[in-house]
């Protein structure tokens, strides 16, 4: 049997079904559109509406894996979703990427305008951030700044705005595999990886599981951002929702320019062998979600 095979025949389809429309019903509410001089439709065009969700689900999963609080998850999968609209935002104005495409739709500052792109990605960072730290007593003060942190860390200088900054100081140059690696890990990984951790850190796991945890959420991160490298080469712009073909023309490293494509899905098929291994070493009684996750992360065509 091949190491990604799904177990017990679980149906990812089925178990995202009501999960991703807790998700999208908890963003639509939470994002509101009353923030003044169109700010609050900027938002909302950044965050509804599209988009695989493939961070709040890991949170939901890696939640119900350890059985930790589910109120809790909800409001860490809705922030960790807002940390990364707020990326992609960024990550696709002039100053970056200059991509026109997002989620099928024109960019935020395509249709808004770069300041207020710039605006609606700051006030999303901020939004992620209230949403973790109700004034209820519904989530222990505990749990509330371990979600603060380790979402605060995977989105900084140690993750994703640090990895953006190789990514963007790197154009036109040649990176070793290590070094490549390394802005993956940051740029990408991370705010992944974290998905995990903060689903995790909703419940109570021991030492093992969070440690077995924290190696399939950094295996799948930089799984993801191999595939997206891929996908950029060899999927079309409508089946991605943005420009195809853009790294290469922006002369960007990426995985293809330094494995190839072969190399590329190669090294993508073993770090998903090493994030389910992870998920077996665990020791955790139900994983298959995350296991299917991590599978749709390799095996993905968007
Ligand atoms: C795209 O992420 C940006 C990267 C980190 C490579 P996704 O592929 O998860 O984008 P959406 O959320 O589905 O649009
Ligand atoms: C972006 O990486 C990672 C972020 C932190 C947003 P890319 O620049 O490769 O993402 P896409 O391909 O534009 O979605
Ligand atoms: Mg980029
Ligand atoms: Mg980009
Ligand atoms: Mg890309």
């Amino acid at each position: 049997m091949s190491g990604n095979a799904l177990p017990g025949g679980f149906d990812l389809a089925h178990w995202s079904e009501q999960r991703l429309a807790r998700i999208e019903r908890a963003l639509a509410g939470w994002v509101v559109a009353d923030a003044p001089a169109g700010l609050g439709e900027a938002m909302r065009y950044a965050v509804l509406d599209g988009g695989k969700r493939l961070r709040p689900l890991l949170v939901l999963a890696a939640c119900e894996a350890v059985h930790g609080n589910e109120m809790a998850a909800l409001r860490a999968a809705c922030a960790v979703e807002l940390i990364h609209a707020y990326s992609l935002v960024h990550d696709d104005m002039p100053c970056m990427d200059n991509d026109v495409l997002r989620r099928g739709k024109p960019t935020v500052h395509v249709k808004f305008g770069q300041a207020q792109a710039l605006l609606a990605g700051d006030s999303l960072q901020a939004l992620a951030f209230e949403l973790l730290a109700p004034d209820d007593a519904a989530i222990p003060a505990a749990v509330q700044a371990a979600l603060c942190r380790l979402l605060a860390r995977s989105a900084g200088h140690a993750g994703m705005a640090g990895g953006q900054a190789i990514d963007l100081a790197s154009v036109g140059r040649t990176l070793g595999e290590a070094q490549l690696r390394e802005m993956h890990r940051r740029k990408t990984g991370s705010l992944l990886q974290a998905s995990v951790m903060m689903g995790v850190a909703c419940g109570g796991a021991g030492a093992r599981a969070q440690a077995a945890l924290a190696d399939y959420g950094a295996a799948l991160g930089l799984a993801f951002q191999v595939v997206d490298d891929m996908l950029d080469v060899t999927a079309d712009s409508a089946t991605l929702g943005k420009t195809a073909g853009k790294d290469a023309a922006h002369e960007k490293p990426t995985y293809v320019s330094v494995l190839g494509l072969q190399g590329s899905a190669t090294f993508a098929r073993e770090l998903l062998d090493q994030a389910l291994k992870a998920l077996a070493a665990s020791g955790l009684p139900d994983t298959r979600a995350l296991h299917a996750l991590a599978t749709m992360v390799v095996n993905r065509d968007n």
